[in-house]
């Protein structure tokens, strides 16, 4: 598909502005944005007078670093309206994440919130390449989760033609593809893998399917899976990312005609990077944590939200606003084996560089003693190594390459295909089995 940057007609105004345009408009909704969560949210107000901070001290935007940070724990803590800056009868919608420990994380939206989210997804849809008119094809989940509403609302705001399919159900969603034959789908990157497994399986080619475009986010992946699904699929397949709590998909989302990392929409958020043992903030092109700061949030305001998600701030490229990088992991994700950091996404990265492996796996770690040990399950392709001395060769030669390239080492199984638990969103990549004390 030939990569079409829209023209600046096409454009909201802020995606085309000078630095200092966009600098005013982020220190007057930033000023906004703080004095309204001070008034309005008494978790917030304590935290800034416990630092001795008061809004009025924000001069300009590096001021923000002066200001204390919002965690996953104030969510919780305040579960589940605590954090609401608006009387709950102008909340005009609920999501929350189940969370894999403890208390749901909720957020709410007011109706002008919605607006905003739709005006944001809209604008990632056509960096994407799509344009009224395009049918778009929703796969993310449908329900509390934000990915299938947000795009929903976002691709509508586009004028495009949605196909509100949710998650689950790949066979029907094949059918659905073979049929209504949609230019964009929207889902986790790896339960596209599942439908491009059960095109394969049905026998269609499917490169040769309608799609010209995917957006795929909810979850890490690396360039090498991206390469796999625009090969498989015959897509050009960007990066979309987001998170509840500061509003859903659509904070940050990739240029079709440049593929070199999400733009940030300044313009409603606001990002640094920290590094996340001391706090500091770090400068542009380094990589720590991503903390977000919501511009325009009127229902759930949330200031300096650690994400936890580990990337670095590039300089603006096909937009006027910065970009980041692909997100490496979440810190919570990072592994430590004997003493090395490791990511799913590296082990990803290996795995697809091995031909005959297939890009299904998950890292399960465990104890030996004292000791973390980590074991990578990974199916071979169906036409992958399947006799018994083949298939040790090439757990060796994986293991060789984890040793070499992320560091650790690992026992591998290379099992069948079709036999390692597929996800219909987003994908479990860690079974950690170490004793909790
Ligand atoms: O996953 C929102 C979303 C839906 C984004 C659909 C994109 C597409 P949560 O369930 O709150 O919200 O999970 C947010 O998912 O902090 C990241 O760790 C991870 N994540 C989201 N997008 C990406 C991405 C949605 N493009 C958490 N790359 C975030 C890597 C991502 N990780």
């Amino acid at each position: 598909m030939s990569a079409t940057r829209p023209s600046s007609s096409e454009l909201d105004a802020m995606e085309t502005a000078s630095r200092d345009e966009l600098s005013d408009l982020q220190l007057r909704r930033l000023r906004w944005s703080l004095q309204h969560a001070y008034d309005n949210v008494a978790p917030f107000r304590a935290k800034c007078v416990q630092a001795g901070v008061h809004p009025e001290q924000l001069r300009q935007l590096e001021d923000l670093s002066r200001f204390p940070f919002t965690s996953k724990a104030d969510l919780r803590d305040n579960y589940p309206f605590g954090l609401f800056a608006v009387p709950r009868d102008q909340v005009s919608r609920i999501h929350a994440s189940s969370g894999t420990t403890g208390q749901p994380t909720v957020v709410g939206y007011t109706r002008k919130d919605i607006d905003s989210w739709a005006t944001v997804v809209a604008r990632s849809i056509r960096a994407a390449g799509g344009r009224r008119g395009s049918m778009v094809h929703i796969a993310y989940g449908y329900g509390l989760f934000t990915g299938g509403l947000g795009a929903h609302y976002g691709a509508e705001r586009l004028g495009c033609t949605v196909v509100p399919m949710s998650g689950g159900q790949t066979e029907r969603q094949v059918q659905l593809i073979q049929d209504f034959r949609p230019d964009i789908i929207m889902v986790t990157p790896s339960y596209m893998l599942n439908i491009l497994d059960e095109m394969e399986r049905r026998g269609m080619e499917s490169a040769a399917c309608s799609l010209r475009v995917g957006i795929f986010g909810a979850e890490p992946w690396t360039g090498l899976m991206r390469q796999e699904i625009e090969r498989r699929a015959g897509i050009d397949a960007v990066d979309i990312y987001g998170l509840s709590e500061v509003m859903g998909p659509g904070v940050a989302s990739e240029c079709v005609e440049s593929k070199d990392g999400p733009v940030i929409w300044e313009d409603f958020f606001y990002p640094e990077i920290i590094d996340p043992f001391s706090g500091e903030v770090l400068p542009d092109g380094e990589e720590g944590e991503l903390v977000l700061t919501s511009l325009t949030k009127e229902a759930m305001p949330v200031i300096r939200y650690r994400t936890r998600d580990l990337t670095r701030l590039l300089p603006p490229s096909s937009r006027s606003m910065r970009r980041i990088g692909k997100i490496v992991g979440r810190s919570d994700d990072m592994l430590i084996i004997r003493g090395v950091n490791v990511f799913p996404t590296q082990i990803e990265e290996v795995i697809l560089r091995q031909p005959g492996l297939a890009p299904h796996f998950y890292l399960e770690v465990d104890k030996d003693g004292h000791l973390d040990c980590l074991a990578v399950f990974v199916e071979r392709e169906p036409s992958g190594p399947a006799r018994d001395d083949a298939r040790k060769l090439a757990e060796r030669q994986l293991q060789h390459s984890i040793k070499s390239h992320v560091g650790v080492t690992a026992t591998v199984q290379v099992v069948e295909p079709m036999t390692i638990e597929r996800s219909v969103g987003k994908a479990r990549r860690v079974v950690d089995k170490r004793p909790r004390n």
